[in-house]
């Protein structure tokens, strides 16, 4: 099977008044299309850091990432957008759901930002919410909904513009171990069912366990 994503040599460097942080140093690696990634390591290792170079949302100071066949080191702030909204969903772990917005419109939003009209917007969002189990909850606001119910709206949200790659950064952080249990089991059904390619980053072993490639980060660097 053909690498959704190359990383090779990446490094990113923060020049800081008291001298250079690597966030990232030296780390390669290649993720096959359809592979549950778990991103682990301690605090500070660089995991975020690694998530916002591969999504396009910071650059690396060196080294290349090939998203399907395209380098995205020199890729203008454009196409990085273009990159985002066509392939890349978000999850993180405060839900990050726009509180004045219903369950249904926050997961309008990706598709309002791609241009649908909103007959569409309408039909394709009530489609992901349903698939979430939350067809019921659509009219909700963000505070009249449980913590696991955020985040389902949040993973409606991420699967709406039918993204190639999802990045979760620690989804489960905020989630009893209940609700952990039902998040991750979506997100396996999702990767399973949809084919899509998820990169997740978790400090939970058994949120870990649920990713057939596994990469620990230490210090910026790979400890596989
Ligand atoms: N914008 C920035 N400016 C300067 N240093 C930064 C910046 N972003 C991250 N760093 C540093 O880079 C290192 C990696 O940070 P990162 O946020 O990737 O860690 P993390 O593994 O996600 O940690 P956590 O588990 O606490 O979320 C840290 O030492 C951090 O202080
Ligand atoms: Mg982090």
């Amino acid at each position: 099977m053909t690498n959704i994503l190359t990383v090779q040599n990446i490094a990113k460097t923060y020049n800081m008044r008291d001298g250079i942080v690597y966030a990232l140093n030296d780390v390669s690696f290649a993720i096959k299309k359809g592979d549950f990634v778990s991103i682990t390591g301690p605090s500070g290792s660089g995991k975020t850091t690694l998530l916002l170079a591969l999504s396009g949302l910071i650059r690396p100071t060196s080294g290349q990432i090939i998203f399907e066949g395209k380098h995205l080191e020199n890729a203008s702030d454009k196409e990085l957008a273009g990159f985002r909204k066509k392939h890349v969903g978000f999850v993180m772990q405060n839900f990050s759901l726009i509180p004045y917005m219903t369950a249904i419109q926050n997961v309008m939003v990706p598709l309002s930002l791609n241009g649908h009209v909103s007959a569409e917007q309408q039909v394709l969002s009530s489609a992901v919410l349903e698939l979430v189990g939350l067809e019921n909850r659509k009219n909700h606001f963000p505070r009249e909904l449980s913590a696991g119910q955020q985040q389902r709206v949040a993973i409606a949200r991420a699967l709406v513009n039918k993204p190639s790659i999802i990045f979760a950064d620690e989804p489960t952080g905020n989630l009893d171990p209940a609700l952990s249990t039902e998040i991750m089991e979506f997100l396996q059904k999702i990767n399973k069912e949809l084919n899509i390619t998820i990169m997740m980053v978790t400090h939970s072993p058994q949120a870990a366990n649920y990713g057939n490639v596994k990469i620990m980060l230490e210090d910026g660097k790979l400890n596989n």
